[in-house]
C-alpha cells in the first residue's frame, strides 16, 4: 500500500483531485512566471503556516531568482471544516517587510477573509511591493472581495486535503490532493 492508497478516515472518502505529477508541472511553471515577473529583485516569500509549508518548499527550489523565506502563522479554522471568521496571528514575521518586495504564499483560499486580512496586516508595514500566491483557490466559496495574483489551480468548493493541506492536522503528508466526501452511516 503506497501513501496515497490509505483511506483517510473512516468517516470519510477520499476522491483524488489533482495528481503529484500535475502539482510538479503547475509549481513549476508558476516559479518560472514569478522568476520572470521578481527579474531583478530579491523578493521575501511568506509563508503562512501550517498549510502553505510544502508548497513553499517545492516553489523556492524552482526559482530561478534569489529569494528570501520567512514564515507567519495565523489561526481562522478549528480542528474541523468550517472557518469561525476570526483571523489571529499566531507567529508574526520576524523580516522586517518595509520596502521589500512581499510575495505572500497561501495554501488555499476559500472564504478570503485570511487572504483579506494578511493583505491589510502586511500593507500596515508598508512594503515596497505586495502579492499573493495561492496553490488552490476555491470556485464560488468567496465571502468577500479578495485579490490574489497567482493561482495554481481552481477548484470545485469542497474540502481538500493532501500536500500541506489538513483535516484536525492530519493528511498533510500526502503527497496528492484528494476531496474529502463525507460517508453517511449505514
Ligand atoms: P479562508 O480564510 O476561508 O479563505 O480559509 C483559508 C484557510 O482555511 C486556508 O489557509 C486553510 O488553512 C483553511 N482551509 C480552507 N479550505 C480548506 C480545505 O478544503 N482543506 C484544508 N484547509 C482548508
Amino acid at each position: 500500500m503506497t501513501k496515497s492508497d490509505l483511506h483517510v478516515a473512516e468517516s470519510y472518502r477520499q476522491r483524488l483531485l489533482i495528481s503529484r505529477a500535475d502539482i510538479q508541472r503547475r509549481v513549476t511553471e508558476l516559479a518560472q512566471q514569478i522568476s520572470k515577473d521578481y527579474a531583478g529583485r530579491i523578493p521575501i516569500l511568506i509563508g503562512v503556516l501550517n498549510g502553505a509549508f510544502i508548497f513553499l518548499a517545492d516553489l523556492v527550489r524552482q526559482l530561478q531568482i534569489d529569494c528570501e523565506v520567512d514564515f507567519v502563522k495565523i489561526s481562522s479554522y478549528g480542528c474541523g471544516k468550517e472557518s469561525s471568521g476570526a483571523v489571529r496571528m499566531l507567529k508574526d514575521l520576524d523580516a522586517d517587510i518595509r520596502d521589500r518586495d512581499v510575495l505572500v504564499v497561501e495554501d488555499i483560499v476559500d472564504s478570503g477573509l485570511s487572504v483579506q486580512w494578511l493583505r491589510r496586516y502586511f500593507e500596515e508595514r508598508e512594503p515596497r511591493s505586495l502579492r499573493v500566491v495561492a496553490f488552490l483557490r476555491k470556485v464560488g466559496a468567496a465571502r468577500v472581495p479578495y485579490e490574489v495574483e497567482y493561482i495554481g489551480f481552481d477548484i470545485p468548493n469542497a474540502f481538500v486535503v493532501g500536500y500541506g493541506l489538513d483535516l484536525g492536522q492530519r493528511y498533510r503528508n500526502l503527497p496528492d490532493i484528494y476531496v474529502l466526501e463525507e460517508v453517511s452511516p449505514p
